[in-house]
């Protein structure tokens, strides 16, 4: 676990987060004209990994088990990119409140020794956290966070390395402060339950969100502002012992995720942990319209995907 820590946050590279579920994929081909099939999905994720110089940005992939079962985890290997699994089962509605649950630690176990067996190296576990005046909700964060510390011991017990993602939701009205105080709160929890349930912590990745005002507040922050208040939240309760924190683009631009990733590195003085990116679709939403479905427009998508991945770097170094 040690060694896939150390691969995963060295310097000038990050996470791509390929794990769309089924659903997932279905919605964003769908929003391009395409039906997403088995075959569709592979030929779109092979285009990506198989982009000429991927592995200088990128140290590990996260899958979604239909990708691994069509063997994509081996042209990951080839290039020495770390494969990971997307580990829970999607979200399930809460006690009949908008708050949704995350689903999966049944057969969790079961899962990761087959995943393990086929060379996964890590795994995340997503909960998501709506912003409203009445949520998130304390049974709720009780809830929903154990369940994701669980998943980080048992994933931790099969020598696999967890990343943790409890993500705020962008949507609502909310302010940016507003945010950055539901990311606080929603760590600090998530790190008693992992402390209680006695995940190592050295050997654990957080993946979060930035913290931005809500869509519907009418306000745009400046990246000076999302990173004081990102930075703000994570120093007040991410411990120094965790290694790196990873950023989700969340449905921002791929220019804002790419702005913001760049103005949090740049600020983050003495932070203890190694920050990059996890983005999925920051650092896909180009490429897949450029690619829209056509073989012919493979060496276009992929000239787009590594120019995005090469800004993204820079910003992983605070140099844009
Ligand atoms: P986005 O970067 O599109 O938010 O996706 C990251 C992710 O892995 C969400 O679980």
């Amino acid at each position: 676990m040690e060694e896939t820590v150390q691969k995963l946050l060295v310097s000038r590279k990050g996470l791509l987060a390929a794990d769309e579920s089924t659903k997932t994929i279905t919605k964003r081909f769908a929003a391009l004209g395409l039906t997403s099939t088995p075959e569709l999905n592979k030929k779109y994720r092979e285009m990506l990994f198989t982009t000429p110089g991927v592995e200088n940005y990128i140290s590990g992939v996260i899958l979604f088990d239909e990708s691994v079962r069509q063997d994509l985890h081996k042209i990951l290997e080839s290039k020495r990119i770390i494969p990971g699994i997307k580990v829970d089962e999607g979200l399930m509605s809460f006690n009949d409140t908008p708050e949704q649950v995350t689903e999966g630690l049944e057969t969790l176990d079961v899962r990761l020794k087959e995943y393990a067996q086929m060379g996964m190296k890590f795994a995340k576990w997503r909960g998501v956290f709506k912003i409203t005046d009445m949520y998130p909700s304390k049974v709720f964060y009780d809830e929903n966070l154990g369940r994701m510390a669980k998943y980080a011991k048992i994933t931790q017990e099969n020598g696999i390395v967890p990343i943790v993602e409890p993500e705020v939701l962008l949507e609502g009205n909310h302010t940016t402060t507003r945010c950055g105080e539901t990311m606080d709160a929603t760590l600090k929890i998530l790190f008693e339950k992992l402390n209680t349930e006695g995940v190592d912590l050295k050997n654990l990745i957080v993946k979060t969100s930035m913290a931005l005002p809500g869509p519907d507040s009418g306000v745009k922050a400046l990246p000076l502002e999302v990173a004081n208040a990102t930075l703000r939240a994570l120093n007040r309760s991410v411990p120094p012992e965790v290694p790196g924190i990873v950023f989700l683009s969340g449905g921002q631009t791929s220019d804002e995720a790419t702005n913001n990733l760049n103005e949090i590195v740049k600020l983050k003085e003495n932070s203890p942990w190694v920050l990059t990116f996890s983005f999925s679709r920051a650092l896909q939403n180009e490429a897949m319209e450029t690619w829209a479905g056509k073989d012919e427009n493979t060496a276009n998508a992929q000239q787009v995907f590594i120019k995005r991945l090469e800004m993204v770097s820079k910003a992983a170094k605070g140099e844009l």
